[in-house]
C-alpha cells in the first residue's frame, strides 16, 4: 500500500517509525515531514493545509491511506474534501471530518456533546460580545483558580488559568473586545477548575467500533515538578500507574462509552483517533477536552508499545472492521524525554548543529524541530527531539533515555530531567 502522512512534529516521526515496519507498505511520504521521517520514507513539500496539492498528490502517487497527523487540516476538512471528491473519494482517511473534528475545534461544541451524553466535565458556560458582561457577572460567581478557554483553536495556547478574578476579568475582555486570541477567542468557555492529575486515553475508531491503545501522561510544564510555562510537552510516560483497573473501568464506562454512544447518535463520520485529556479528581475521571488525533509527546511512547502491525490498524479503522481486531501491546514501560531549545516556549534560536544523534543504540529519537541541511543536523524548532526507550520498570526507561539526552548535543539544550518522578516509588 501506499501511505502519505500528514505533519512534520515528533508524532509524526514516530507515526512514520510505526507505519514503515509493516510489510503492507510499499512506499511511504511525509508532507512536509521533518528530518527524522525523512529517514523513514520521502518528504515532500506540501502544506497539510493546502488540499488541492495533496488531493493532486494523492492521485498522482496512488496513495491509498492518507493518515492526517495535526488537528489544523482535520477541522479545516481534508477528510470531507477526499469524501466529496470523485477520484479521491476511495482513499482511506484516517482522521474526522470537520463537523466531528469540532470536538477539539470548538471547546463550546466539546462542551455541549460531553453534557447531552452525560459525559462527567467541569461545569460550564460560554460567552461572546453580546454577553461579555454576564461572563464577567459569572466569574463573581466562582471560585478561584479561573479557567478561561477560547473556543477555537489556538495552537494550544488559548487557556488561561487565573488565580484572581480581576485577572480574569481582565482576560476575559481581552479574549473577547481585543481578540487576544483573534477569532478563536470570539467565543470563551469559563469552567470551574478541576484540582487532580492529567491522564491522556486514547482509542481508535471507526465510528462504531474502538479499541483502546496504551494511556499515557505528558510532562506539560518547561520546568522541573511541572513548573513555569506550558509547553508542548516536555516528556511522556506508559504506561501510567496510576491509571490502574478500577480508574481505567470508570474511564471506559462513563467515558469512553458514551462518547462513542454520541458518535454514533450524532451520525459522526469520525475514523481514525480519539484522544481523552482527562483529570483524575480523587479517582473521579473528568473530561477536560477532546482532541481527535493522537498527541505529542504522547505517540512517541505509545506506537513504540504497540507490537500489532499499524497498517493493519488503519485497515480495519477504515473498513469500519475495528470488532474484528484485537491491538497487541507490550507490557514493557516507555519513557520520552524532549530535548527543547534554550529559550522554548519562549523565543529561541533556530539553526543550531546537533551532534551525535546517529550514535544513539538502546533508544529511540524521535526528531521534532530538526532540518537536515547537506549532512549536518539542524535545529529547526522548539522542540527538538524527543529520545524514547523501553524497558522492564519506567525508573530504567527514564534513566536510559537521560543518558542518551545527555550524548546528544546542541548548544543550548534543555531537558526535564523528572520526567516520571512522580510515578517512581
Ligand atoms: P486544554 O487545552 O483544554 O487541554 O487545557 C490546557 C491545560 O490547562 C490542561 O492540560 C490542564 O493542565 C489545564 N486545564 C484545562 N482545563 C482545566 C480545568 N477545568 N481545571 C484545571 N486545569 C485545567
Ligand atoms: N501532548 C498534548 C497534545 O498533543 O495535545
Amino acid at each position: 500500500m501506499n501511505i502519505l502522512i500528514l505533519g512534520s512534529g515528533g508524532r509524526e516521526h514516530a507515526i512514520a517509525w510505526k507505519i514503515k515496519q509493516s510489510p503492507l507498505c510499499k512506499k511511504l511520504y511525509i508532507a512536509p515531514g521533518n528530518a527524522g521521517t525523512g529517514l523513514c520514507g520521502e518528504n515532500i513539500n506540501i502544506n497539510p493545509t493546502d488540499f488541492i496539492k495533496t488531493g493532486q498528490f494523492v492521485k498522482e502517487k496512488k496513495i491509498d491511506i492518507l493518515v492526517v497527523g495535526p488537528e489544523e487540516p482535520l477541522v479545516k476538512g481534508i477528510a470531507d474534501y477526499f469524501s466529496n471528491n470523485e477520484e479521491l473519494k476511495n482513499t482511506a482517511v484516517i482522521g474526522p471530518d470537520s463537523y466531528s473534528a469540532k470536538l477539539e475545534g470548538s471547546k463550546d461544541f466539546a462542551k455541549s456533546f460531553m453534557n447531552k451524553y452525560k459525559i462527567p466535565t467541569s461545569k460550564y458556560k460560554s460567552f461572546n460580545n453580546e454577553t461579555l458582561d454576564e461572563g464577567l457577572e459569572f466569574l463573581r460567581s466562582l471560585n478561584p483558580p479561573y479557567v478561561l478557554k477560547a473556543d477555537g483553536l489556538a495552537a494550544g495556547k488559548g487557556v488561561l488559568i487565573c488565580k484572581t478574578l480581576q485577572e480574569a476579568q481582565s482576560y476575559l475582555k481581552k479574549m473577547i473586545n481585543e481578540r487576544m486570541f483573534g477569532s478563536a477567542s470570539d467565543c470563551v468557555v469559563i469552567e470551574e477548575y478541576l484540582n487532580g492529575t492529567e491522564l491522556s486515553v486514547f482509542i481508535a475508531t471507526d465510528g462504531e467500533n474502538y479499541i483502546q491503545l496504551p494511556e499515557a501522561k505528558d510532562y506539560k510544564r518547561i520546568g522541573e515538578g511541572e513548573t513555569g510555562p506550558n509547553t508542548g510537552g516536555m516528556g511522556c510516560v506508559s504506561p501510567v500507574p496510576t491509571a490502574n483497573k478500577p480508574f481505567m473501568e470508570k474511564v471506559r464506562k462513563r467515558i469512553i462509552e458514551p462518547t462513542i454512544e454520541g458518535l454514533i447518535n450524532e451520525n459522526f463520520d469520525y475514523k481514525g483517533f480519539l484522544f481523552f485529556g482527562l483529570m483524575n479528581v480523587n479517582g473521579e475521571p473528568y473530561v477536560i477536552e477532546y482532541n481527535v488525533r493522537l498527541g505529542d509527546p504522547e505517540a512517541e511512547v505509545i506506537l513504540p508499545r504497540i507490537d500489532s502491525d499499524f497498517v493493519q490498524l488503519l485497515k480495519h479503522i477504515s473498513n469500519k472492521t475495528l470488532n474484528q481486531y484485537k491491538v497487541e501491546i507490550r507490557k514493557d514501560f516507555a519513557a520520552t524525554i524532549m530535548l527543547a531549545s534554550e529559550g522554548y516556549p519562549g523565543k529561541y534560536e533556530k539553526g543550531l548543529d546537533i551532534n551525535n544523534a546517529d550514535s544513539i543504540k538502546n533508544s529511540i529519537v524521535f526528531y521534532a524541530g530538526v532540518k537536515q541541511q547537506n549532512d549536518t543536523l539542524k535545529t529547526s524548532g522548539g522542540r527538538v527531539m524527543a529520545i524514547t526507550s523501553l524497558d522492564s520498570s519506567l525508573e530504567k526507561a527514564v534513566s536510559k533515555s537521560i543518558s542518551n539526552a545527555e550524548i546528544i548535543d546542541f548548544k543550548g539544550k534543555y531537558y526535564r530531567k523528572d520526567i516520571g518522578n512522580d510515578l517512581i516509588q
